[in-house]
């Protein structure tokens, strides 16, 4: 989603903005813009749709030496993607960046345009624009006018507000990420909707709460309330100065490098959780599991490991349902939020409305500090590192595994050396498979033309088949589908002939009837690819195989046949050349629901 970074301090500023927003690219946008105060005090705005190299490239002949700028990366909400629409937004003296929807942006359109405001794009944001101008042409200061213009906004929003007249830059939020940062010894201060873009450049980060206003200056922060009083609704953190920028190293894509990393962060999570801290929770009447997209289907595999190893109930849910479903919360029951990057606006609004209603929560989350982090009652990190790729993989596993580490916690396991075991032994078959990675390639250029690819697998491998269905179609562009292999000839089957590719998930659970099921689909002349056990009822009738060996894995099998899925997708994706790591359409962290 929409990636902010602004700075005030030293005369690199633009440059300072730049590198943030290049460590934002990850996340997914179509155009970026930066506004800077020139050296005559005046405000100079540069935009331009597509990657930020061409941005930097407008730069490149224009004296940008300035001490105060505001930069933004744009994944359009409203409007489309050109030039005109690109943040930042400037009139006058006035600019503005945005990161959210406007939900009363029309209604608010008309009422300025009514009253004389010329807009010069289709966007929600600019909206802001005007209030903020109308307000300042009525004497208010920045501070002021910001706090009267943004309340009459709904929806979810941050901004960061800059003006040729004041000395600072202002930023306001409501239930969108923003963090803010100094560094008392260089003189400066920055904000970014994402901490990743601060590292190095700052000491300090403070998370700002919902409805406080941030006026940043060379070198210091002040916080208000929205009646502006001096406020103290934020937390306050000490960066750590070990926190690495993430590289592609050898690989040629970070979501290879994401993939390959595995084996490593499950020893890691192992060494982190099972090694005797106490672990103890109290076991909940239900659980709610809650996420989206592969924190989703992460959920999905913990719900049944929850459901098989402790007869907990369980109800999961895509956050975006839940929150307006009205769900059913039961005295006793837990909520438990799954999310990479602890942003995610649905999830978010999920777990404020369990809280709400008195309902304690967990997060199993990646990113320390993230809204999420700071929201719940009790953090499981999931620590996987930094993840780049849009496209989540080594997340997934990690997310799985520290649900199956809350499992222990709710069980008051104080003996951990049989999970300890599976660990060890799931992150060494996952590097054997990695080791084969010429067999991936091999399959890939035989299938990445095909248009239709069904996932089918059964129980444990059906939450598995849905995430590679969704693998396959974030990176590779094509339509692909995960789906109970018991149920494809309930519908599904119509659409079987020598077009569609299957890629069957066998497992030693079900065997039998799995097999049967891709029978069904050769019979019909689909091609089949299937991921299994190395016995010859199956090999024999699989167009290509890959073979794992599931023994002593148990219920962590699905993780193994995700890695095979990932490699998959990520080769047929090499094939057709698309942009692994930031697909079209597609953003790491969707701040707008
Ligand atoms: C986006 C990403 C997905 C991710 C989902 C949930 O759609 O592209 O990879 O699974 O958001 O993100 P979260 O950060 O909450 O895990």
């Amino acid at each position: 989603m929409c990636g902010i970074v602004g700075h005030i301090g030293a005369g690199d500023s633009v440059d300072k903005v730049l590198e943030g927003l290049k460590r934002l690219e990850y996340r997914g946008y179509d155009s970026a813009g930066i506004c800077f105060k020139n050296s005559a005090g005046d405000l100079s705005l540069f935009k331009k749709t597509g990657k930020l190299a061409n941005l930097i490239n407008l730069l490149n002949n224009q004296d940008h030496h300035s001490s105060s700028s505001v930069g933004h990366t744009r994944w359009a909400t409203h409007g489309a993607v050109n030039d005109m629409n690109s943040h930042p937004h400037l009139y006058k003296n006035l600019a503005i960046v945005h990161n959210g929807i406007i939900e009363n942006a029309e209604e608010l359109r008309k009422g300025l345009t009514a009253r004389g405001f010329k807009f010069t794009s289709d966007t929600d944001s600019e909206v802001f624009l005007g209030l903020l101008s109308f307000e300042l042409e009525e004497g208010r200061d920045l501070l002021a006018a910001t706090s009267n213009a943004f309340k009459k906004l709904k929806g979810s929003s941050a901004f960061v507000i800059q003006s040729s007249d004041s000395d600072g830059i202002v930023t306001i939020k409501r239930g969108a990420p923003l963090v803010c940062g100094i560094n008392e010894n260089l003189g400066e201060a920055m904000v970014s909707s994402d901490p990743y873009a601060l590292i190095g450049f700052v000491e300090k980060i403070f998370f700002p709460d919902d409805d406080v206003m941030c006026f940043l200056s060379k070198g210091s922060i002040n916080f208000y309330d929205l009646d502006g009083s001096p406020s103290t609704r934020y937390l306050a953190k000490d960066l750590e100065t070990n926190f690495e920028i993430s590289t592609k190293g050898q690989f040629e894509h970070y979501m290879l490098k994401e993939i390959y990393e595995q084996p490593v962060l499950i020893r890691k999570l192992s060494d982190i959780y099972l090694e005797g801290i106490d672990l103890e929770l109290e076991r909940p009447k239900r659980v709610h599991l809650v996420g989206c997209g592969t924190a989703f289907y992460a959920g999905m595999v913990v719900g049944q490991m929850l459901e098989k190893l402790l007869k907990i109930p369980v109800s999961l849910e895509f956050a975006s349902e839940f929150r307006y479903k009205d769900p059913l919360l039961l005295p006793g029951d837990l909520a438990i939020f799954i999310s990479q990057s602890g942003e995610t606006a649905d999830t978010l609004a999920a777990q404020k409305l369990c809280k709400d209603k008195g309902i304690k929560t967990i997060s199993i989350v990646n990113v320390e500090g993230s809204t999420l982090f700071r929201e719940v009652d009790q953090n499981f990190l999931i620590h996987a590192g930094q993840e780049i790729g849009v496209a989540s993989t080594k997340a997934f596993t990690q997310q799985v595994l520290t649900g199956r580490i809350i499992c222990e916690a709710f069980a008051g396991t104080k003996d951990f050396k049989s999970l300890k075991q599976k660990f060890s032994l799931l992150s060494h078959r996952i590097e054997e498979l990695l080791n084969q990675a010429e067999l991936f390639k091999e399959m890939a250029q035989k299938i990445y033309n095909f248009q239709g690819f069904f996932f089918t697998g059964r129980g444990p491998y059906y939450p598995v088949a849905l995430e590679g269905a969704l693998k396959l179609k974030e990176i590779a562009y094509v339509h692909a589908e995960g789906y109970a292999a018991g149920e494809l000839k309930h519908g599904p089957i119509a659409l079987i002939d020598e077009k569609m590719v299957n890629i069957a998930i066998v497992g030693p659970e079900l065997f039998d009837k799995t097999v049967s099921n891709i029978q069904e689909i050769k019979a019909r002349k689909g091609i089949i690819i299937g991921i299994g056990p190395d016995v010859a009822d199956l090999r024999n009738i699989c167009d290509l195989f890959i073979p794992l060996t599931f023994e002593g894995l148990e219920e962590l099998s699905p993780l193994y046949v995700n890695v095979a899925n990932q490699l998959l997708s990520y080769h047929i994706a090499k094939q057709k050349g698309t942009d692994i790591d930031r697909p079209r359409n597609l953003a790491k962290s969707v701040t707008v629901e």
